[in-house]
């Protein structure tokens, strides 16, 4: 069976544009993974970015003690946020470019360039009891690179396939792309996630990529849970509403 994991960073994105700098406030990333769990998600996905933009230290403790299924890390390969990862051992981390020179022309990790430094992390990550996996593009020799780096999973990039779908050449090269990368990847022995871009409406699709483990998802679901619970959420606050006993005009 295909794996969901939840990308939960947009609900702290909405967070933080209320809240930022504060150590409350709604909604709460940690509720939104409980919910995702309950509906049947496979496992949570958050990324602790250096610049704190959405998701903030306390709440990956908070999933920490909350997760039930698998916390998958997402986190770029710098000294404190490696640190952070082997304090926090979700079961999962996915190494994802921050910087400029971490990242390959079309937007994934540059394995080649930095196959040190991501073999280093590996191995502390594996000894710690930590799977690795890394965020990449499918190109052949990115794929081989993450092979040498030892890595259990890759991540291919579904970026460029998503924001090429209504292109039918170009979405279709970037398939087969896809398709051949997850080949090679499980041909070398590793475990295949896919994610970024992927919504109700490119999903379908991607059933041609063989090999698939785990999809990543988050902003399409996270924008569906707003339009699907809106009228709830309108309902309840007229409920509230509706005791108030002053005459209106
Ligand atoms: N996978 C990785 C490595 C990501 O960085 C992201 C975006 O945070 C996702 C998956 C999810 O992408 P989206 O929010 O577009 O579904």
């Amino acid at each position: 069976m295909l794996k969901l994991g939840v990308n939960i960073d947009h609900v702290a994105t909405l967070r933080e544009a209320r809240y930022r700098g504060l150590t409350h406030g709604e909604p709460s990333p940690t509720e939104a993974a409980r919910r995702c769990e309950v509906a049947g998600a496979h496992g949570i996905t958050a990324h602790l970015r250096e610049d704190r933009r959405h998701i903030q230290d306390r709440d990956l403790w908070q999933l920490r003690a909350a997760v039930q299924t698998r916390l998958n890390f997402e986190m770029a390969n710098t000294p404190e946020i490696v640190a952070f990862a082997l304090k926090l051992k979700p079961e999962i981390v996915c190494l994802v470019p921050e910087r400029r020179q971490e990242v390959t022309t079309e937007g994934g990790l540059d394995v080649v360039a930095n196959e040190q430094a991501l073999t280093e992390t590996r191995k502390r990550m594996n000894d710690a009891g930590i799977d690795v996996s890394l965020f990449i593009n499918a190109i052949p020799t990115q794929i081989q690179a993450a092979a040498f780096v030892g890595a259990q999973f890759i991540e291919l990039h579904t970026g460029r396939y998503a924001e090429y779908f209504a292109d039918e050449s170009e979405c279709e090269a970037e398939l087969q792309r896809l398709i051949s990368g997850a080949q090679q990847a499980h041909a070398l022995g590793l475990r295949v996630n896919a994610g970024h871009g992927l919504n109700y409406e490119n999903l379908r699709r991607l059933h041609r990529v063989p090999h698939l483990v785990e999809l990543n998802i988050g902003h399409s679901i996270i924008s569906r849970a707003l339009t699907t619970g809106l009228s709830t959420a309108v309902k309840d606050m007229l409920q509230l509403m509706s005791g108030y006993p002053g005459v209106s005009a």
